[in-house]
């Protein structure tokens, strides 16, 4: 079967060297970690989640800035953030040099940025559908906390937590 998308620019990110470099960084920074990691697998979770929510509701975001926003919402834990600006504003600058890199047009690196900036805002939780809101359901939807062993420690408030296979 099939699918006529084309992936063409998010297969570049895959492989761009500075992507695979904080891939390698993340995971070596994350060794030994005891609550969720940053990696691709967690990556192209929310990638496929928001992709299945995208369809499902029928938003019709384009599948490359889905793609896009997911791989790369989180990188900015593969560097240290000595001014404490939190990960989500480190991983967009270190998005946006990529995202042009493989050919993104200036429209849509904003939409992609303004997504990972904000995949951690709860306030956008209630506003309209696109992208941010997107990534901010498949972010906290992808995780398995029903199977976590620590999940009594987390940070995530109860109400936040997936306690039960929810799609
Ligand atoms: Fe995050
Ligand atoms: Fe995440």
């Amino acid at each position: 079967m099939n699918f006529d998308y084309n992936m063409t620019r998010v297969n570049r990110i895959i492989g761009h060297t500075d992507y695979k470099e904080y891939l390698v960084r993340l995971r070596e920074r994350e060794r030994g970690r005891k609550f969720c990691c940053h990696n691709l697998t967690h990556f192209l979770d929310v990638a496929r989640i928001a992709h299945i929510i995208n369809l499902e509701i029928k938003l019709n975001i384009n599948i490359e800035l889905i793609y896009s926003a997911a791989l790369l919402h989180d990188i900015g834990k593969a560097v240290e953030d000595p001014e404490n600006i939190g990960h989500s504003k480190l991983s967009a600058n270190l998005a946006e040099p990529i995202l042009y890199d493989c050919g993104f047009l200036d429209r849509e690196v904003e939409c992609i940025l303004d997504a990972i900036l904000n995949h951690n805002n709860e306030t956008i939780k209630d506003s309209g559908d696109n992208l941010a809101r997107l990534l901010y359901r498949a972010d906290k939807l992808s995780r398995p906390c029903y199977i976590c062993d620590v999940r009594n420690i987390c940070y995530w408030s109860l109400d936040d937590k997936n306690l039960q296979i929810k799609i």
